[in-house]
């Protein structure tokens, strides 16, 4: 039974919401493995918009379920609010979720410390505030609340005052929240899952399950955002890499595709290295012309040109077998397209990146091409084997436009290219 992953190769937002959603229907099961309410992955459904921010990104419609797995770390606020709004519109759904008991919890202090140490920060990250870097740091320093410490009230009022203890020791008093009043919101957010029947299980439990049906992992953020290898450190602070799946008992082997999601140009949001940025008029076009502003925060993206180099080290990272470009719609009607072919690096030129480094010293190198009208033009299948050619890795599948839809194979552009 297939199994496939979906990740970001730029800096997130590529489109994974979409891509996912697009294949879904094939799937039974569809899997967050990282990441949290920092993400934001918009899809369509009958017209109308839907952002999913922790829940996987399902087919309303179809028989699919979505697994929350346990690398991800979960605000519930931000999770009954995602369940409410679905549910206005499919009554139900929430009983085809399921999280993992081992996953963590964002506390209300985690927004709160996101929000003190972004300010304090001489040069801030950009992050998007909702918790993530403190909830997983508390993970890894053993202080992080786990999902099945709801279902054992005093265990969780204990673990609260011993990390509120130690909080309130680094901040003194500028936590506004108290011990009961985060209490009562977990319980009262614990609840209000328990009535939307919301399921709870573990890896192990659903082992077998998973293992005898499909299973399509998406990917949050993007390579260049992952914490070991991106751009550190401006990252997040969780796997952005197929690798990612090992949270939910895969390993990489297990997986028959590995689809890296990729602009048809670049965007950023956030601060960090970004070798092929571009301002002024041009760039306003793009972000004007692609509505780059975050799903999550709102914030205008940062544009700029497609950087090969780092796609072929997205590649080797995270063990991509395929990409997948969206938004080439957006460019049509340009004469000309700058592409990255490679980076000068003190004064040598490189193919890839050897480490993240090179990406805060790089020089882009460009090639231009002829734009296209749309994607029935040459220009386009031209644009789309250059990449191909350069990253040595086929690009399987083209969108064209934010609907499910909008979307085809390259074998289906070939035979419908006007010549
Ligand atoms: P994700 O985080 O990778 O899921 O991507 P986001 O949802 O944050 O951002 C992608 C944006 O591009 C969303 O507004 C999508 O609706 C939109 N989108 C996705 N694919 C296409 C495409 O091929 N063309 C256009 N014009 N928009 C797209
Ligand atoms: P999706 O899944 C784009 C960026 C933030 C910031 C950095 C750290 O929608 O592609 P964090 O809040 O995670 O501590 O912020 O990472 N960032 C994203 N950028 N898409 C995302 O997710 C992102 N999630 C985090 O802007 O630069
Ligand atoms: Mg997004």
């Amino acid at each position: 039974m297939k199994k496939m992953a979906i990740v970001g190769a730029q800096w997130g937002d590529e489109g994974k919401g979409k891509i996912v959603n697009y294949f879904s229907k094939d799937f039974e099961w569809i899997v967050r493995f990282s990441g949290g309410s920092n993400a934001g992955h918009t899809i369509y459904y009958k017209d109308k918009k839907y952002v999913n921010h922790l829940l996987p990104s399902i087919m309303p419609n179809s028989n699919s379920k979505g697994f929350l797995g346990a690398g991800m770390v979960l605000d519930l606020e931000k999770l009954v609010e995602e369940l409410s709004i679905l549910e206005s519109d499919f009554p139900d759904i929430s009983s085809k979720f399921y999280i993992d008991l081992e996953a963590f919890l964002v506390l209300p202090w985690h927004k709160e410390e996101d929000e003190i140490i972004e300010s304090m920060r001489k040069k801030p990250i950009g992050t998007t505030r909702r918790g993530i870097g403190p909830s997983y740091t508390d993970k890894v320093s053993r202080e992080g609340i786990k999902f099945y410490y709801l279902f054992d009230e005093s265990l969780l009022m204990n673990r609260l005052e011993d990390i509120y203890y130690l909080k309130s020791s680094y901040y003194g008093n500028k936590l506004k929240t108290s011990i009961s009043e985060v209490y009562e919101f977990l319980i009262k957010a614990r609840n209000r899952l328990e009535k939307l029947k919301v399921n709870y299980a573990s890896a192990i439990e659903m082992g077998e399950v998973f293992r005898s049906t499909s299973v399509l992992f998406e990917g949050a953020q993007g390579v260049l955002l992952d914490l070991d290898f991106g751009t550190y450190p401006f990252v997040t602070s969780s796997s952005c890499m197929a690798h990612g799946v090992s949270s939910v008992g895969f390993s990489t082997f297990e997986l028959d595709d590995v689809y890296g999601v990729l602009k048809a140009y670049t965007t950023r949001v956030g601060e960090g290295p970004f070798p092929t940025e571009i301002f002024g008029e041009e760039a306003e076009k793009i972000r004007r012309l692609g509505n780059e502003y975050g799903a999550t925060t709102g914030r205008p993206r940062r544009v700029g040109w497609l950087d090969l180099p780092a796609l072929r080290y997205a590649k080797i990272r995270s063990g991509l077998t395929g990409l997948v470009i969206t938004k080439s719609d957006v460019l049509n009607g340009f004469d000309q397209i700058k592409v990255c072919t490679n980076y000068e690096i003190k004064g040598k030129i490189k193919d890839t990146p050897s480490s993240s480094y090179d990406f805060f010293v790089a020089k882009p190198v460009y090639k231009e091409l002829k734009g296209w009208k749309n994607t029935s033009d040459i220009n386009f299948l031209k644009y789309l084997s250059f990449i191909e050619e350069q990253t040595q890795i086929n690009v399987d599948y083209i969108s064209y436009g934010p609907k499910t839809e909008e979307m085809c194979s390259k074998n289906h552009l070939i035979l419908n290219i006007d010549r």
